[in-house]
């Protein structure tokens, strides 16, 4: 007989974003001729930068030629493109992170998604609340968590983020052996100073714990004093792995392709005592279980990092900076209050004593724009709604002018 790994019965029914999906599916399928406004998901709606769309057709046509074509290629990634992220998102802000630490994959969501499982099934894990459900629900299907209850899993530690301390929330007081972060945050978008990530890094060093950084909205930072890599804090290249994404960087959600950078000095313990390299165990789990992103997409990635790409990318995310800016201003034109959205694609609207799912429904019953709830990324997440800035700025201009009529 066929039977499952009971964990997944923990499990919420469906995925945060799934549930969303279905609930615009009936309310689009019951009002066909209202034209529904997404800011939910973080998808990008602007084209890929003109750099990356010639690259890609170049691969395509060394694909086609017999002198160049290639099949499978590096599963840890194309040597051209992991030089390029090495000297430009690390070594020129002097960061030591070679090629050799640097793993490119096909998304983030599957590398964070995927890296618990390195590690034992008895590991204490520390998630913030509210949270990108793909870390909580990835150790509840690898069995490291007990029973869901009062919207929280037994088991793990929560580290809950509130607008007292800025929803960048104190490390753990309990020992902890994995951490997971992010920052610039997803949901909340709140931004972590030098001397807060140093604080998770102490923590991490102190206790032997491993801080599993991701950093995908890292392209959104405009502000210089902001660390835009955890190694940028003394220490971390010890006790941390770092997970970036060219989906929001490069606008790459419909392309795919992303990197887990794991440096060579994170070292890890076996039962017996025996020290392991951290990066030798994901090398040996990416190359078994993952034959590389494909040679276009790499390609593709590459090109970001030439001074066009580098120029295209900067106006594409100020674009949608300037969506956040307009978002957090008609949301303080209706009395609300709301935070993130400055340096973050996130803008984390306080819900005005509304609970987040009935917010949800009457901005999309009464508004026709899709949010997100904030109690859909954890009980600390009640009470607000997120705002996504990842769409084209008419509809950002007409969201807000609804959400202000809607809300009058
Ligand atoms: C989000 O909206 O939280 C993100 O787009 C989800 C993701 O990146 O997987």
């Amino acid at each position: 007989m066929i039977t499952i790994n009971e964990h997944y019965r923990k499990l919420n029914k469906s995925y945060l974003f799934v549930d969303i999906a279905k609930r615009v599916r009936e309310f689009q399928d019951a009002h066909p001729d209202t034209e529904v406004i997404k800011l939910g998901i973080g998808d990008v709606t602007r084209p890929l930068p003109p750099a990356a769309v010639r690259a890609l057709h170049d691969a395509a046509d060394e694909m086609a030629r017999p002198d160049t074509f290639r099949g499978y290629g590096p599963e840890q990634g194309y040597d051209f493109l992991r030089e390029a992220i090495a000297e430009h998102d690390f070594r020129s802000r002097g960061v030591n992170i070679t090629a050799d630490d640097i793993f490119v994959s096909d998304g983030s969501k599957c590398d964070t998604g995927n890296f618990q499982e390195l590690f034992a099934q008895a590991q204490t894990v520390a998630v913030p609340d509210p949270v990108y459900p793909v870390y909580v629900d990835t150790n509840v299907m690898a069995g490291r968590t007990g029973a869901f209850s009062d919207g929280r899993y037994e088991g793990l530690v929560y580290m809950e983020g509130t607008r007292e301390n800025g929803f960048v929330p104190p490390p753990p007081e309990q020992d902890v052996d994995l951490l997971y972060l992010c920052f610039p945050n997803n949901p909340t978008g709140a931004t972590a100073t030098r001397e807060q990530l140093a604080r998770y890094v102490d923590y991490a060093r102190e206790r032997g714990a491993l801080i599993l950084f991701d950093a995908a909205y890292v392209a959104f930072i405009r502000d210089p004093d902001l660390p835009q890599s955890i190694y940028e804090i003394p220490g971390a290249e010890t006790c941390a792995v770092e997970f970036r994404s060219f989906s929001k960087t490069a606008g790459f959600t419909g392309l795919r392709c992303a990197f887990t950078v794991v440096p060579e000095r994170v070292e890890v313990r076996d039962a017996d005592g025996g020290m392991h390299r951290l990066r030798d165990l994901w090398s040996r789990r990416h190359t078994t279980k993952f034959n590389g992103a494909s040679f276009p997409v790499q390609r593709a990635a590459a090109a970001v990092y030439s001074p066009e790409g580098q120029t295209q990318i900067r106006e594409l995310n100020d674009g949608y900076l300037e969506n956040a800016r307009i978002i957090r201003e008609g949301i303080a034109s209706i009395g609300l209050t709301s935070f993130g959205g400055v340096n973050s694609p996130y803008v984390w609207v306080d819900a005005g004593g509304h609970p987040s799912w009935e917010l949800f429904d009457r901005l999309l019953n009464s508004a026709g724009v899709v949010t997100t709830p904030g109690a859909g990324f954890g009980p600390a997440g009640e009470g607000f709604i997120r705002i996504s800035a990842f769409n084209d700025r008419e509809k950002v201009v007409t969201a807000m002018d609804r959400i202000r009529s809607a809300l009058a």
